[in-house]
């Protein structure tokens, strides 16, 4: 039997479902039942009637599947993938901004750990964010950890005051532009598809900023037929998948997660099989930290 097949099984004798986010090996995209941004994903995980969840992405994306739904098992084929961002923010500066500021609200990208969104008032991913800050009725908006998409927020929502805090994706924030440059020298008719998680020489230049399903959803209705895409490489897989006749170009040096990428079938396979793995939330830090989540997925709608 090949490994796919093994996932299969597995999957059928443990009740089990596969969530994989589009950074993921092209390999772990195709065994997925459901493939997503972190918004569709966090949906999904919602709705799932398997009593297993297996999150082939990184620690946030699983973690918060659990704090939605505690009644369910989430497996995680590497413990160590985790997103460097979600760590890039801390407790006494969200205080410190509380007391500054009346009438603040506290925003978190869901790209952060439970213990921050502990701390804050609602949650947002890259395709909700814009909709959802302008929807609170707050006038201040402290929005953690990523510069970037505060920045971009901010651009979009210029009615309110924004505080911003100093993380970013290490991924993202490599991003060149002389390397994109060099890129449209070579496909000049190409369109430039960014997410919004790049610095603001890249978005500057683009002609779509996006989240990842955004970027493909983009990609997809565009009479273009050529795209250099600033996101992490994975979403190659879909890009492709969906648009045959299209070109994606990257940049020379490709934006690759490296925690994305330790998910293999290997482990994939291996917590199926053992139940490794499994996330652990304390009920103090799950209530804590639910209701952001739920007021994004209520917001977002
Ligand atoms: P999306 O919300 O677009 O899936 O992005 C998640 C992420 O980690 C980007 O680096
Ligand atoms: Fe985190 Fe960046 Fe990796 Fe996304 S690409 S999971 S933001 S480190």
């Amino acid at each position: 039997m090949s490994i796919t097949e093994e996932i299969k099984e597995l999957k059928k004798e443990k009740n089990a479902v596969i969530l994989a986010h589009y950074y993921v090996n092209p390999e772990i995209q195709e065994i997925a039942d459901y493939i997503g941004d972190s918004y569709y994903l966090s949906k999904v995980a919602v709705n799932l009637k398997q009593q297993t969840i297996v999150f082939c992405g990184v620690s946030f994306m699983g973690e918060s599947a659990k704090i939605l739904n505690p009644e369910k098992t989430v497996l995680m084929p590497d413990m160590s993938a985790d997103c460097a961002m979600a760590h890039m923010a801390d407790i006494k500066t969200i205080q410190k901004a509380r007391e500054e500021y009346e009438d603040l609200a506290v925003v978190c990208y869901i790209n952060s750990t439970a213990e921050l969104k502990q701390h804050s008032d609602v949650c947002v991913t890259s395709a909700n964010a814009v909709k959802i800050v302008k929807a609170l009725p707050n006038q201040n908006i402290f929005f953690i950890p990523d510069r970037n998409l505060a920045h971009f927020i901010a651009e979009q929502v210029p009615e309110k005051h924004f505080v911003y805090n100093e993380g970013y994706c290490p991924v993202h924030e490599e991003i060149q532009v002389q390397e994109i440059l060099k890129e449209k020298e070579h496909h000049p008719q190409a369109e430039i598809l960014t997410h919004p998680e790049c610095p603001k020489a890249v978005r500057e230049m683009s002609d779509y900023i996006g989240s990842t399903s955004g970027i493909i959803a983009y990609a997809g209705k565009s009479e273009c037929q050529e795209f250099i895409i600033c996101t992490e490489n994975g979403v190659r897989f879909e890009l492709e998948r969906q648009n045959p006749a299209k070109k994606f170009y990257f940049t020379k040096t490709e934006p690759v997660c490296h925690d994305m990428k330790k998910i293999t079938l290997e482990k994939v396979r291996n917590v199926l099989e053992n139940g490794g793995n499994e996330i652990h939330i304390t009920e103090e830090l799950r209530k804590g930290s639910v209701s952001p989540l739920e007021r994004m997925l209520e917001l977002a709608q």
